[in-house]
């Protein structure tokens, strides 16, 4: 096949999937509308009745414990990037997603400087022993850390007063979805994004899943 044709098959497929992805697009919004506002509502409901546990915290105590989580994920990955237990492209998402928690550590330090609050001192982590047993136990793990994190942002972000940091808040509940949906991709998860509204955690609940890591 020349190249000419080739490009052309592309071209179809790409009309194809344009069309296809109309109807799709036309399907979903009313599916949307028929079904996901229930789901919705459930969503909301739940993190309002989770919140409760984070408002004594205030902003800063939030942003702390924020902090702390995020160095724990962090250092999570950087062990994961280490062990030698991936490579290639599944080494490169590992690294990537351990940049992102530290990228958000920073962040959150950022903000409680500004707000003239205490940044915590680094935990002294511990992880699970077999933490880097294999590749399929750590993903393990990761797939398990990554629902806490996403968890906690959610009921957090009802207690938060500042709109400011709400919405910082809100772009890193959203990062934390994509990386559990590139941990399910690489434990072969399918579908891997079968999430249509995120669980929110109580703080009790997120406080138990994280203290045997050293929190
Ligand atoms: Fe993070
Ligand atoms: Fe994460």
């Amino acid at each position: 096949m020349s190249e000419v044709e080739s490009r052309g098959l592309i071209a179809l497929d790409r009309e194809t999937s344009r069309r296809n992805f109309l109807k799709t697009a036309a399907w979903a919004g009313a599916a949307l509308s028929a079904a996901g506002i229930g789901g919705f509502g459930v969503a909301v409901r739940q993190a309002q009745a989770t919140h409760e546990g984070y408002v004594p915290l205030g902003d800063a105590g939030i942003l702390q414990f924020a902090y702390q989580l995020e160095l724990l994920e962090g250092n999570f990955y950087a062990i994961g990037a280490d062990s030698g237990l991936f490579v290639d492209t599944f080494l490169d998402q590992i690294a990537v997603i351990r940049d992102h928690e530290f990228a958000h550590a920073e962040a959150i330090a950022a903000t409680l400087g500004d707000l003239g609050a205490e940044v915590p001192a680094e935990p002294a982590f511990t992880f699970p022993e077999d933490a880097t047993a294999d590749a399929a136990t750590f993903l393990g793990y990761a797939a398990t850390l990554e629902p806490v994190g996403i968890g906690a942002y959610q009921s957090a972000a009802v207690a938060l007063e500042s709109k400011d940091i709400l919405a910082a808040a809100i772009s890193i509940h959203n990062a934390e979805c994509q990386h559990r949906c590139a941990i399910n991709i690489m434990n072969l998860v399918v579908p891997p994004n079968d999430v249509a509204f995120e669980e929110a955690l109580p703080l009790a609940a997120v406080q138990d899943a994280v203290a045997p890591f050293g929190i």
